[in-house]
C-alpha cells in the first residue's frame, strides 16, 4: 500500500507539473482528491487494514494530499502569471478605458457668445441676415450709392452685379428697421468678407452688429453702453476712446479704441505702437437711413455699433497673431 502511495504521488506531481491551464488542474484535483478520488480512496480504506499498517499509511497518505493540495495551488498561482492577457472573444474588464479627446468651441465661437450674451443681458435680442447680400441692402439703404467712394473702404466680392457677400453686419440694420417698428434693440452676430488678405487682414472675419432705436436715443447712452461692454468684456476699468470718424450710415460716427491689453497701452507691435487698439466703428443712425426705411426722423433717434471678434479675441487672450484663428492647429485652439 505505501509503494502504491508513492506512485500516486510522482504521477500526480508530475500531472500537476505539466498541467497548461486551469481546467486540466481542477480535473487532476478531482482525479486525486474528489470525493471518490484514489487518494481519497485509499484514506477512507484505511481502517480495513491490518491494524499494524494503519498509522503509517494513514499518515502517509495525510502527508501527501497536503502535499499535492500545496502542489496544485502553487501550479494555479503560476498560471495566472502566464494567462495570455487576450483571449479571443474576451473582454478584459480589468482594462482602464480609453481616453476619447473632447473637442472645444474655437475660440472666436466662444468670445462671439460671450459678447452676444453681454448684449442680451442688456436687453438687446439677436438678429441674423444672409451671407449673400443684396447690393441694396449692404450699400444703397446704408446711403452708400453706387460710385459712393465709401464702396472703396471695404473691398467687395462681387456675385453679380445685385448680390455680393455682405462686406459688414450694417444689412441686418436695414433687415431689421424694414420688418419692425421702434423701439428696437438688437445685435446681430456673423461671418463677413472683404478681398483683403495679409497679416491683419482676412478675407473671412466675424462682426457683431448693433443697433437700438427709440426716441430720445443720445450719444452718451451709446458711449455708456459700450462701456459697459468693454469693461464686461475686458477689465472693469478698461479704458475707451472715442476718435471722430466717418461712416454714410451714422451722424455723428466714432471709431472706438481700446487701450492695448499686450503692451497696457506703453506701444508694442500689436498696437503699432500707438498703446491703443481699434475694436469697433459706431454712430448715430443717419436720417437718411431712417428715410430709407420709412422711420419718422422727427420722432426717432438711434445709435449703431459693429465691432471685429477677432480683434476683440485677440486683445482678450493676448494673441499676436490673427492667423492663428484659421489655421486650425489644435494645439492653439486646445488653449481656450
Ligand atoms: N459697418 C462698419 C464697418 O464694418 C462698422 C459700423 C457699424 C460703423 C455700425 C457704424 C455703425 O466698418
Amino acid at each position: 500500500m505505501k509503494e502504491r502511495l508513492h506512485q500516486i504521488r510522482r504521477e500526480a506531481t508530475t500531472l500537476i507539473e505539466e498541467a497548461e491551464d486551469e481546467e486540466s488542474l481542477e480535473s487532476l484535483r478531482i482525479k486525486y482528491l474528489g470525493r471518490k478520488g484514489e487518494l481519497t480512496t485509499i484514506l477512507k480504506g484505511v481502517g480495513t487494514l491490518p491494524p499494524e499498517e494503519r498509522p503509517q499509511v494513514g499518515k502517509l497518505a495525510n502527508q501527501f494530499k497536503k502535499e499535492i493540495e500545496e502542489a496544485i495551488k502553487a501550479k494555479k498561482k503560476a498560471l495566472l502569471g502566464t494567462r495570455p492577457l487576450r483571449k479571443e472573444g474576451w473582454v478584459d474588464l480589468t482594462l482602464p478605458g480609453r481616453n476619447l479627446p473632447l473637442g472645444r468651441l474655437h475660440p472666436i465661437t466662444q468670445v462671439m457668445r460671450e459678447i452676444i450674451e453681454c448684449f442680451t443681458k442688456m436687453g438687446f435680442s439677436v438678429a441674423t441676415g444672409p451671407e449673400i447680400e443684396l447690393d441694396f441692402f449692404n450699400f444703397e439703404a446704408l446711403n452708400i450709392p453706387p460710385e459712393h467712394p465709401a464702396r472703396d473702404m471695404q473691398d467687395t466680392f462681387y456675385i453679380s452685379k445685385e448680390t455680393l457677400l455682405r462686406t459688414h453686419t450694417s444689412p441686418i440694420q436695414i433687415r431689421t428697421m424694414t420688418g419692425a417698428r421702434p423701439p428696437l434693440r438688437i445685435i446681430a452676430p456673423g461671418k463677413v468678407y472683404r478681398c483683403d488678405s495679409d497679416v491683419t487682414h482676412t478675407p473671412m472675419f466675424h462682426q457683431v452688429e448693433g443697433l437700438l432705436v427709440d426716441r430720445g436715443v443720445s450719444f452718451a447712452q451709446l458711449k455708456g453702453i459700450l462701456t459697459a461692454f468693454a469693461q464686461a468684456i475686458f477689465h472693469r476699468d478698461t479704458r475707451l476712446r472715442f476718435r471722430p470718424s466717418f461712416f454714410p450710415f451714422t451722424e455723428p460716427s466714432a471709431e472706438v479704441d481700446i487701450e492695448c491689453v499686450i503692451c497696457k497701452g506703453a506701444g508694442c507691435r500689436v498696437c503699432s505702437d500707438t498703446g491703443w487698439i481699434e475694436v469697433l466703428g459706431c454712430g448715430l443712425v443717419h436720417p437718411q437711413v431712417f428715410r430709407n426705411v420709412g422711420y419718422d426722423t422727427e420722432e426717432f433717434s438711434g445709435f449703431a455699433f459693429g465691432l471685429g471678434v477677432e480683434r476683440i479675441t485677440m486683445l482678450k487672450y493676448g494673441i499676436n497673431d490673427l492667423r492663428l484663428f484659421f489655421e486650425n492647429d489644435i494645439r492653439f485652439l486646445g488653449q481656450f
